[in-house]
């Protein structure tokens, strides 16, 4: 990083190298906006960044991703651009929000982390730039205060209202581990990762997602819809704050007082609840063949009740069963992006080899395979 930094800006860069990961969700999909549990593992794929302040009011980053250079005037921050810069554009802007100051400085940005694949590339540079900017300029900001600035910078500038599941992976996540995180109290329990003889393989249809497309956002307010009915007739003994309040109990006599696409969503949130809970033991007790029964349901739910897969993202889980892999469900946001896999160690490349076939066949389409390892949170590397 030191030499490409050197050559794109001509001086070197002070300090060290923050690097923040990727994440695949293991399960507990669009429930931590809903204050419910979720899952994920931070992955072995992450984004670095190094900087070095300047006498000016210019801020310059690079992508050596999609290989530009943009500039920003420091005190006329506040226009998203629709592109990559908004992520940092909006840190910065949530840092003034919060009464801090920065100066000029140049930035260079080396990512690993496939963009539009549902391996929250977002959150990674989101974390890694916020750390870099809070150290350089001594901005004081610990652990949930920086994960919730850079929640609010997608939330408020890029205009993604996604929950905090990403970034707080990205910053707390454990090599050999994954966390059962409680959306609602932001707490977290370590789970060990017992994958066994098996691998998690990552299968990318390459169709690219975009959560600015509004349909992540709908059903963000579909579930606040939900709630507001719920609440509004009594219906439930006490008012709730966040969908995943319901038991399962209370779920089915719901049905009277929701119209049917409410309350498919609110029926895949508590379940999926429930789904978390249930791979979280099995992964403890080694029990993948369950872990992956679960992974099937949760698929079937994001389909059928809250209608955020592909056809792409179904073809690749009807392989996965065909196949078969004990386990496999789209992973992230939806509306493309990738899945996940359950497949035992010995059958990797033979698996990846037919359904990338497969996948060619049906679509005309290449997808990106690849096998992803746990790994550690944000981390400070000095630069080499
Ligand atoms: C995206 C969001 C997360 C979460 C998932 C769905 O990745 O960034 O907050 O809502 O979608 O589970």
């Amino acid at each position: 990083m030191f030499d490409q930094f050197q050559e794109v800006f001509g001086g070197v860069p002070e300090g060290d190298v923050y690097r923040a990961p990727g994440r695949v969700n293991l399960i507990g999909e669009h429930t931590d906006y809903n204050g419910g549990l979720v899952l994920p593992i931070a992955i072995d794929m992450d984004t670095c960044v190094c900087m070095r302040e300047t006498a000016n009011d210019i801020g310059c980053v690079y992508s050596t991703s999609f290989d530009q250079l943009a500039t920003m005037d420091l005190n006329d921050l506040d226009h998203p651009s629709n592109t990559w810069t908004d992520y940092v554009q909006g840190i910065m802007v949530e840092i003034r929000e919060r009464g801090k100051q920065f100066r000029g400085f140049d930035l260079l940005i080396d990512s690993e982390v496939p963009v539009g694949s549902g391996l929250s590339s977002s959150a990674a540079l989101e974390i890694a730039v916020a750390n870099a900017f809070n150290d350089m300029f001594d901005l004081g900001l610990v652990d949930l205060q920086l994960i919730r600035l850079c929640q609010s910078a997608e939330n408020n500038f890029v205009g993604a209202h996604t929950g905090i599941m990403d970034q707080y992976i990205s910053y707390h996540g454990l090599a050999g581990k994954a966390l059962l995180l409680n959306t609602k109290e932001l707490v977290h329990e370590v789970i060990e990762l017992e994958l066994d003889d098996f691998q998690l393989v990552v299968i990318d249809t390459t169709v690219s997602h975009e959560h600015e497309n509004n349909q992540y956002n709908v059903r963000r307010s579909e579930c606040e819809q939900a709630l507001e009915v719920i609440n509004g007739n009594d219906f439930l003994p006490e008012q709730l704050t966040a969908l995943s309040q319901i038991s399962t109990e209370q779920l089915s006599s719901l049905r009277s007082v929701l119209e049917g696409r409410l309350f498919d969503r609110v029926s895949h949130v508590v379940n999926e609840n429930q789904r978390v809970i249930g791979v979280a033991d099995f992964l403890t007790q080694g029990k993948i063949e369950k872990v992956g029964e679960l992974f099937y349901e949760s698929h079937r739910s994001l389909k059928n009740l809250y209608e955020v897969s592909s056809k792409e993202l179904d073809f690749l889980v009807d392989f996965a069963r065909d196949y078969p892999v004990p386990g496999a469900r789209m992973t992230g946001g939806g509306f493309g992006g990738a899945i996940i896999n359950l497949v035992p160690e010995g059958k990797v490349e033979d698996y990846i080899q037919q359904a990338t076939f497969a996948f060619e066949n049906e679509f005309n389409i290449t997808p990106k395979c690849f096998v992803v390892n746990s790994s550690d949170g944000a981390r400070v590397k000095p630069m080499a």
